[in-house]
Parts: structure tokens; C-alpha cells; sequence
């Protein structure tokens, strides 16, 4: 073939140095039919090789990271989830819910997902008990579910999960052998309302026997994140929304190893002495309560895009 009548070479992969690999290994990846994937991936390896060369990464560092993420990997089961502890751990989390999320309005803030949501959680009638047995202080969980102008919203889904009262998750507890505790789906009644009945969370600890673990550990810093409750709420024509209620005066308020706190999430847990729950279960002695009035976003509805014809 003529030379000079041969289509422009791609970027030799050949005698690259330091700096002339990353727009090779970039340019290799555009003959991808999707933009975004192309666009999202010149972006990692730009992002990435930058840190190896700001940090004049050694083979022993590269090693131990193949090591750090090949282990993470190794602790993801069905009832644990190291990468999105890893995430969450690094900010990460908490990123990427307020780059799709921003705080606006009066629609509930959204905060991070954390490691022990659970698929396929039981559905329970208004009222029930989801603490299933674990015993603790009595915790009557209610609330409201509205769109942003306050317009209530019946059978909107409440899927509710949050740790016992030494701070651990079903997840966690090897009596139970995969079963479900102190999680439930609800819906909301034609007022929008839902409540339900459980125990008393307590601030805890991430997971440390990993290697999140490991890595907070060298980086001097505690694992323990402020007691709270989780919800993820979803209804037809709304954003769903993830997102916790954590409880005001915790010690750990300001210094969550998530860095999921912020202040509209934060509510009084409040004691109540008298042995008569607000929807007359009668118990043995005080309880607490929490309530939240969570106000979803609606889903924009997409324009269409001007055709040709009416442009011209
Ligand atoms: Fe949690």
C-alpha cells in the first residue's frame, strides 16, 4: 500500500513513555459506538493514571491496591457489601447522591444507601412489629409521604431497615441464619401516613473486620456512624428517595464515617414513660417514638427535542 494513500495511523502502542500512554490507551477505546461509555472511560484512565503520576505510585503500592480491591471484592456476599462500604467510607457515596440529588426546597434530603439494604425485605400490615423478636427499648416509627407542596400521597412503598440495640444488622447476627429482622416494607394509607413498631437503634461501627477496615484503621479514624433509621420510599411519578432519620444528641452527629448527617435528618428519638403506644399497644414499660414527614420529588417530565422541520 501507497504510504501516502493509508488512512492516519492510530497512536503506536509501542516505546510509550509516562506521559504518552494514557492518550494511547484513550484513543484505543474510541471506536465504541457509545459516547457516554467513551466519555466516562478517557475520563477514568485520564483521572487515574494522573494519581500514579502525582504520587509516583511504586510497584509495591500497585501491588498492595490489586490486593486491597481484589479483597473487597472477596468480602462482597448477598449479605454483605465491602465495595459500597469502600464507597461510602471515601465519600464516594455521598458524592454522587448530591451530584444527582441537591439539597432544594421542601423535598427530603437524600443520603447514602449503606451496605445493609436487603432486596426482597417482608411486607408487613400498618402497625406491625418489624423488630420480630430482637428484644430492645420499644421504637413506634411513623410518618407522612407527600409530593414537595405537601399533597399526600397514599401507597407510596416504605421500605424501612436500621440496626438493633447493640448496634448490629440481621446481617450480622449468624443465629439467624439469613433471616430477616428489623426491616420491612409498608405502604402508605389513603391519608399518606404509614407507622410500625421496632426497637431502639444505638450508634455503631461499620464492619472492620475487612479491609474498610484496615484502611480506616491507617487512617486513624473511627468507624462508628450516629444511630439512625433507614428508609427508601418510592411512589409512581417520583424520584425515589433514599435516606435516613438519625437521632439528634448522638454523640457521633459530626463525625459519621460516611459522612451521610445532615441537619433536616436529624430528629428527636423522644422517651415516653406511659405504657400505651400512640396506637393503644399496650406495653410493658416506656417507649420511644420518631416521626418524619418525607416529601418526595416528582420526575421531570422530559421535553421533547425540537425536530428539524420546526427549527427551520
Ligand atoms: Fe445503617
Amino acid at each position: 500500500m501507497n504510504p501516502s494513500t493509508s488512512k492516519p495511523k492510530a497512536l503506536a502502542t509501542r516505546n510509550l513513555s509516562a506521559q504518552a500512554v494514557t492518550a494511547a490507551v484513550i484513543e484505543r477505546m474510541q471506536s465504541s459506538r457509545s459516547a457516554r461509555f467513551k466519555e466516562v472511560m478517557a475520563s477514568l484512565v485520564s483521572h487515574l493514571h494522573a494519581f500514579a503520576r502525582d504520587v509516583h505510585l511504586s510497584e509495591d503500592e500497585w501491588a498492595l491496591a490489586i490486593d486491597f480491591l481484589t479483597r473487597t471484592g472477596q468480602n462482597c456476599s448477598d449479605s454483605r457489601q465491602e465495595f459500597i462500604l469502600l464507597s461510602d467510607t471515601l465519600g464516594l457515596s455521598t458524592l454522587v447522591t448530591q451530584l444527582n440529588h441537591p439539597s432544594q426546597g421542601q423535598e427530603t434530603e437524600q443520603t447514602v444507601l449503606g451496605p445493609f439494604h436487603r432486596e426482597h425485605s417482608p411486607h408487613f400490615p400498618s402497625g406491625a412489629d418489624i423488630a420480630q423478636g430482637i428484644e430492645g427499648k420499644p421504637l413506634y416509627i411513623s410518618g407522612t409521604v407527600s409530593d414537595a407542596k405537601g399533597h399526600r400521597l397514599a401507597g407510596a412503598r416504605v421500605d424501612i431497615w436500621h440496626a438493633d440495640p447493640s448496634g448490629a444488622y440481621d446481617v450480622q447476627m449468624q443465629s439467624l441464619e439469613g433471616a430477616m429482622r428489623l426491616r420491612g416494607v409498608f405502604h402508605t394509607d389513603p391519608q399518606g401516613a404509614f407507622h410500625c413498631w421496632s426497637v431502639k437503634p444505638t450508634a455503631y461501627p461499620v464492619p472492620t473486620d475487612g479491609p474498610v477496615g484496615t484502611m480506616l484503621k491507617a487512617s486513624r479514624r473511627h468507624a462508628m456512624r450516629p444511630a439512625h433509621v433507614h428508609f427508601m420510599i418510592e411512589a409512581k411519578g417520583y424520584d425515589r428517595l433514599i435516606t435516613h432519620v438519625f437521632e439528634q444528641g448522638d454523640r457521633y452527629i459530626d463525625s459519621d464515617a460516611v459522612f451521610g448527617v445532615r441537619d433536616a435528618l436529624i430528629i428527636p428519638f423522644t422517651a415516653h414513660r406511659n405504657k400505651t403506644g400512640p396506637d393503644g399497644r399496650v406495653l410493658k414499660g416506656s417507649h420511644y417514638r420518631i416521626h418524619y414527614d418525607f416529601h418526595l420529588r416528582k420526575i421531570a417530565v422530559q421535553k421533547k427535542p425540537m425536530s428539524k422541520d420546526a427549527k427551520r
